[in-house]
């Protein structure tokens, strides 16, 4: 099993890699990967759940989708992401729902989408033992306030306010950040100026690793960011699986004899 330390080491000699998983059978593919981290990302929601956005995201939902992952994953680090205002509103309240990712459902570490608020806690949840990943640049979290997606960090001011960010959470004991969306010098300077790994997505290529959301990476989902990549065409492959399988069954090619269990010796019934 890989740990956060396992991360920390291998960012000074290879790029880290991050992918999502949200089930069991995702997750064993992404493992045998040899994938270093699987982030069980509240991107659940509109990924899976089909919400347009993860707003709605419960830490009930999550820790559904966390323990399938844990469960199948034997050497990655998992890392549950915390849902929105599952964090940072109550201490008490915030420390018990990221434990429960580690204590019921086997998770090794949480994601919290970073703020001003969030350097305390981050350093209250690793004093206690819970692995903190941070996240800045473009936290989807706050899609209301944004009005969208817009790439974060743009403005000098803004940059600079993101590595006084990141340097808190470094300082606060973070084992990593995630850079979403946001220059790729930006992501660069920020990745020079911290001892931790940087881990970016749509942030160019000088983090210390990269992250994708599977469906996208596979070719699953309908659309993609531009900063998204499709390493396969998987949704085409099960479109024509279902295509099949409909033509079989109508036609009555399917089942065959070899699909049936041979018959009783009941007599007839009607
Ligand atoms: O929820 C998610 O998938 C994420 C990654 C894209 C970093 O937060
Ligand atoms: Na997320």
């Amino acid at each position: 099993m890989a740990t956060v330390r396992d991360v920390r080491t291998k960012a000074g000699e290879e790029a880290i890699t991050m992918l999502t998983a949200y089930d069991a059978p995702t997750a064993g593919i992404v493992d045998d990967a040899g994938v270093d981290i699987i982030l069980v990302g509240d991107s659940v929601g509109n990924v899976v759940l089909g919400h347009e956005t993860t707003v709605p995201v419960s830490v009930d939902g999550m820790a559904h989708h966390v323990g399938a992952v844990a469960r199948a994953t034997e050497e990655a680090l998992v890392v549950a992401d915390m849902p929105f205002l599952s964090f940072g509103v109550d201490e008490a309240q915030s420390l018990e729902n990221a434990g429960r990712m580690l204590k019921e459902e086997g998770a090794q570490a949480v994601k919290l989408e970073s703020g001003p608020h969030t350097v305390s806690l981050t350093e209250k949840m690793v004093q206690l033992g819970i692995p903190v990943m941070a996240h800045l640049g473009l936290t989807p979290q706050h899609v209301n306030q944004y009005g969208g997606y817009p790439r974060q960090g743009t403005d000098q001011e803004a940059a600079e306010r993101m590595l006084e960010l990141a340097l808190e959470h470094e300082e606060a004991g973070a084992f990593s950040l995630v850079l979403e969306h946001v220059p790729a010098n930006l992501a660069a300077e920020i990745t020079d100026a911290l001892d931790i790994p940087t881990i970016g997505i749509g942030a160019g290529p000088d983090c210390d690793g990269q992250v994708l959301v599977f469906d996208d990476a596979v070719g699953i989902s309908e659309w993609t960011p531009s900063f998204s990549e499709q390493f396969g065409n998987v949704r085409a492959e099960m479109e024509s699986a279902v295509d099949d399988y409909v033509s079989a069954v109508e036609s009555g090619s399917f089942p065959a004899e070899e699909h049936s269990h041979e018959e009783s010796d009941l007599e007839e019934l009607y």
